[in-house]
């Protein structure tokens, strides 16, 4: 079938993923089905440790699923898909390489010449806000300015399909809703399909076309949430809209439940 005519981005078809545990396994995933459509921002809640990380991650290629199919534009993921661009939770740049050469890194694997390579890694540094950070090292720079970068890193070799995890947690609120408004528009601009991992449920309202729910393990999808706000999508604007308190708690009962089953399976220590 032609590209074009896969409007599915992603499919994940009853799939499991299963840990070794002492002499056996524990399965973290079961039966977990989940559809992404072209140009859709859907985001990810659930309670911690539910397999959220383990869901991108296998999305990505980067985690090989126990049982199931995922498909990515209608083919089989059999090891990292190249026009997935992933956000890890944990920030994951090279402390020996500065700002620009961080960004330039993947493009350079690609086989783009190195003067080509840091241009590009220029303007999207330039786009994210850090227009006056090239030649720093990761640790001198903040927190929130690092995020930025490991954002750059990603959308540098510009991939039709996002996948965030938590990419925005360690920030402090003010940073992380302009950082939230930017990639916002970035993606409006770009029309790539975005999974964005959050434990904010705010977040994931004002940023989404869809929330999906995800249950304390074996984790599946136990709530799929079609996100209708009447303005333009932003961040500081949307959370007064008039759909918002009932979508949240909508949402908010199906977590809610989650959550404490979490809760009480982590102090019986299963
Ligand atoms: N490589 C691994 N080996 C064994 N167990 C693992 C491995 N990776 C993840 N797990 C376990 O799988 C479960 C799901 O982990 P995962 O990181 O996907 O959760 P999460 O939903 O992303 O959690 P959080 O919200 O805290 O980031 C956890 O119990 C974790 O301990
Ligand atoms: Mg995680």
């Amino acid at each position: 079938m032609p590209a074009s005519e896969v409007r599915s981005v992603i499919e994940v078809c009853g799939v499991s993923k299963a840990f070794p545990a002492g002499d056996g396994a524990r399965e973290v995933i079961s039966g977990l089905d989940l559809t992404i459509s072209a140009g859709e921002f859907v985001s990810i809640v659930g309670p911690s440790g539910c397999g959220k990380s383990t869901l991108v991650s296998m999305m990505a290629g980067l985690t090989e699923a126990s049982g199931g199919t995922i498909l990515v534009r209608g083919e089989q993921v059999r090891g990292l898909v190249p026009e997935i661009g992933f956000a890890f939770q944990r920030d994951a740049l090279l402390p020996w390489r500065t700002a620009e050469q961080n960004v330039a890194l993947p493009l350079r694997c690609r086989g783009i010449r190195k003067a080509d390579a840091l241009g590009r890694a220029r303007t999207w540094l330039e786009r994210v806000g850090l227009g006056q950070h090239f030649g720093k090292y990761p640790h001198q720079l903040s927190g929130g300015m690092r995020k930025r970068v490991a954002i750059a890193v990603m959308l540098a070799y510009e991939p039709d399909i996002l996948l965030l995890d938590e990419p925005f947690s360690a920030l402090d609120v003010q940073t992380r809703s302009l950082m939230e408004n930017d990639l916002l528009a970035l993606c409006a601009d770009g029309g790539q399909s975005v999974v964005l991992i959050t434990h904010d449920l705010e977040e994931a309202i004002v940023m989404s076309d869809r929330v999906v729910v995800m249950s304390a393990g074996p984790a599946r999808v136990i709530g799929d949430h079609r996100i209708e706000l009447t303005g333009p999508r932003d961040v500081f604007e949307s959370k007064s809209d008039p759909n918002f308190a009932g979508l949240y708690s909508k949402i908010w009962n199906d977590l809610r439940a989650e959550v404490q089953a979490a809760g009480q399976r982590e102090l019986a220590g299963r």
